[in-house]
């Protein structure tokens, strides 16, 4: 694991104060007008970290709550979001995983104009895939999603999971000066060319890091997603065994994770099973370990009193039913490369760099620090991105990421899912499928996907950083 040396790395202090808050926090539920019909807006609010009595922070945030409302659709019924924008600059929403028309992805320039301060904007699709997915802006992202804009996503199953209770922990992780606002100093020269803007609190569904409280014998199905703008995350349930059932909502072939640990990098979700089988009134750290030597306590499982809910575990199967995901055809596949450069430290040189460079980080003071295949697109998408590559609709690509650099980079397609085949050259098992891979230092990941939604779509690093300063490139499906 790498480590993080960072000056804002003073959580303790933060996590003491907060230590007092009890109970686990409910997800609010969204403001639904019909079924599959919301309407949020976007505008400056406050949060309360820690909790209802604690210190408040201005933020951005969505229906004024960080993180927003859980959004709750329907496999394959239609849903129409209506985004009002109360900001004072542009904004857009990326329905984060879902595989949807071009039109309404949400990247402003590339698939549609931006959303003006005072403006709405109707975002209608229907999710084809059942799982747990997230939104939040693509326009001038590190910041305002470094300023509490982000929601989860649910789309539910046709037929229900058997499990009792469905949980969703929405992870944050915020730069808090000392007076508990948020830092300044977005994309500064060393996050953009380092790990990016790493924080120093870490909320779960907009508060730190209280108790969870859970009761022996039952069967919960929690749903991780790391909507951190640059934290790694690795999760380790003490005293439980989680089993993986699905990865970037996908269901995958069930599995207990390597060493335990629940890897999820900045976009990624997991879905676990977890079986409840601590004594009444005990209690189970969940501790984040990415970082080598910064392992804190994110949450604490809190079993009640009452006696266990069933005596014998569950032997139902945990398997969620697979989405209808187009199958790759390998044998007849177009093969493309993606080559990841840049960054301090690492035989990343940028050479050739050109194209786009400088555009939409021209005010900020970075510059480019990366680029994919030589070239270095900034931002947050625009009009006119030149595609890295472009498919026949129809056909399967088969698509290698080579990093090349000394950093961790979670690189996220828009539009599809991939069917992850081998990393470093050794088979991927379980049939994961992924919308955001993590490729570590020099890591080489292929994976393969059917080219079956025309547009122009984004493939970008998540950590922000990363992508505002040339991470990022497009291709094409015609
Ligand atoms: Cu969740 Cu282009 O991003
Ligand atoms: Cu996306
Ligand atoms: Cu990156």
């Amino acid at each position: 694991m790498n480590s993080v040396s960072n000056p804002f790395i003073t959580r303790r202090k933060f996590l003491l104060a907060a230590a007092s808050i009890a109970a686990a926090v409910p997800i609010r539920p969204a403001r639904a007008m019909a079924t599959g019909e919301y309407r949020i807006r976007v505008a400056p609010g406050q949060a309360r970290f820690a909790g209802p009595d604690g210190p408040r922070t201005p933020v951005w945030a969505y229906d004024g709550t960080v993180p927003g409302p859980t959004l709750r659709l329907r496999q394959g019924q239609p849903a129409r979001i209506i985004v009002e924008n109360g900001l004072d600059e542009d904004s857009t929403v990326h329905w984060h995983g879902i595989r949807l028309p071009n039109a309404m992805d949400g990247v402003p320039g590339l698939t549609q104009k931006p959303i003006r301060p005072g403006e709405n904007f109707i975002y209608e699709f229907t999710p084809p895939d059942a799982g747990t997915f997230w939104y939040h802006p693509h326009a001038n992202s590190l910041v305002q999603l470094g300023r509490g804009l982000a929601g989860a996503l649910v789309v539910e199953e046709v037929e229900p999971v058997a499990v009792d209770r469905d949980i969703l922990w929405l992870l944050q992780d915020w730069r808090l000066a000392a007076d508990g606002q948020i830092a300044g100093g977005f994309g500064s020269a060393m996050d953009a060319s380092m790990s990016g803007r790493v924080g120093n609190v870490v909320t779960v569904n907009g508060t730190g890091p209280g108790d969870r409280s859970v009761k022996a014998g039952e069967r919960v199905r929690l749903r991780l997603a790391n909507a951190s703008l640059a934290r790694m995350m690795a999760l380790r349930f003490e005293g439980h065994r989680p089993v993986v059932v699905a990865i970037d909502g996908q269901p995958c072939d069930p599995h207990e994770p390597e060493g335990g640990r629940l890897v999820l990098a900045p976009a990624m979700r997991i879905d676990i099973v977890l079986d409840m089988q601590g004594h009444p009134g005990s209690r189970h750290a969940v501790i984040d370990d990415f970082y080598d030597g910064l392992a804190y306590t994110l949450t604490t499982l809190a079993y009640d009193a009452a006696p266990p809910l069933r005596t014998h575990p569950l032997d139902t199967p945990v398997g969620l039913p697979r989405n209808p995901l187009p199958r790759p055809d390998l044998a007849g596949a177009e093969r493309q490369e993606i080559v990841l450069q840049g960054g301090m430290m690492g035989g990343g040189k940028l050479k050739g760099v050109g194209g786009m460079m400088g555009m939409g980080m021209m005010d900020m003071n970075g510059g480019a620090a990366w680029a994919i295949n030589g070239m270095s697109m900034t931002g947050d998408g625009h009009a006119g991105m030149a595609p890295q590559f472009t498919l026949k609709r129809g056909v399967t690509c088969h698509l290698t990421m080579r990093n090349e650099t000394a950093w961790w980079h979670p690189m996220h397609v828009h539009g599809f899912s991939l069917s992850v085949i081998s990393r470093n050259g050794s088979p991927v098992p379980h049939r994961q499928w992924q919308d955001t891979v993590l490729l570590a230092p020099k890591d080489t990941i292929e994976c393969a996907f059917v080219a079956d939604n025309p547009g122009d779509w984004m493939l970008h690093c998540h950590v922000a950083d990363h992508q505002m300063a040339g991470l990022m490139t497009a291709f094409r499906v015609t």
